[in-house]
């Protein structure tokens, strides 16, 4: 079965990477979230996208540049608009606190391509084994040495590197670096690179698949994963094409 991971929590319908976004992904019935990790000032890890807070915050100005005290005051819907009351930035200890109350997957993207982040792998990793969660984890980045990284300091997790430029046979890749999927943006994602990937036993999940025609062809090949904005529909539809 393909599983459905919420990307950035539901962030089609809800503000992105906030508790309320994940909470909708479990509330609707996704096998998994996706979510992007960042270093606070003072080195703690947070939750969220970009790099600046402009977009996605009532702040402005790079998250590396604020405390994790800073960052709390901080309003993560102020450009929502709608019914969004104020969502705080989630840590990600906050998170596997909450993902240690379910049995969502969950997809950690480091966002350290921009800016590297010194210590991120360790910091992630280290929270993942603090509350046991490596068995429901997999870490995915642009940021391909960081993903050899990951791999160097825990064999047992399972990474995938994110990219979105057409690569040659991408599960040799993947396994060259110590991968063990692909994360492609579905624009080089065609059947028949799927359908070589899984044939060579590395999972696939494109992103981001928010069309229903797009879901309905990864369904039926069979594809690892999707990654949508709207787990709702997503798995609605998946529902539709199992009772067929
Ligand atoms: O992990 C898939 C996707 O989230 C990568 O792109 O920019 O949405 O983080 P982006
Ligand atoms: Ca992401």
């Amino acid at each position: 079965m393909t599983l459905i991971f919420a990307h950035r929590g539901s962030a089609g319908t809800h503000p992105e990477n906030t508790m309320s976004a994940f909470k909708e992904a479990a509330r609707v019935g996704a096998d998994g979230i996706e979510t992007d990790v960042q270093l606070s000032k003072d080195g703690e890890v947070v939750i969220i996208h970009d790099e600046k807070l402009d977009r996605t915050t009532n702040a402005s100005g790079y998250v590396k540049n604020r405390t994790l005290m800073e960052l709390k005051t901080l309003n993560a819907s102020s450009n929502y608009k709608g019914k969004w009351g104020k969502e705080k930035i989630p840590t990600l200890e906050e998170l596997l606190i909450w993902l240690n109350n379910n049995q969502l997957f969950c997809n950690i993207e480091l966002k350290n391509t921009l800016f590297p982040y010194p210590g991120l792998e360790e910091k992630v990793i280290r929270l993942i084994r603090a509350y046991q969660m490596e068995e429901r984890i997999i870490l995915s980045s642009f940021n391909h040495y960081s993903l050899v990284h990951c791999h160097r300091l825990a064999p047992e997790m399972e990474t995938a590197p994110l990219y979105r430029d057409g690569l040659y046979m991408p599960w040799i890749y993947a396994k060259a670096i110590g991968g063990s999927a692909i994360h492609p943006n579905i624009r080089v994602a065609p059947d028949v690179i799927i359908r070589a990937s899984l044939s060579m036993g590395v999972p696939v999940r494109p992103y981001t698949i928010n069309k229903e025609a797009e879901m309905k062809r990864l369904y039926k090949l069979g594809c690892s994963g999707i990654i949508t904005d709207f787990p709702e529909a997503a798995v609605r539809i998946r529902e539709g094409l199992k009772s067929k």
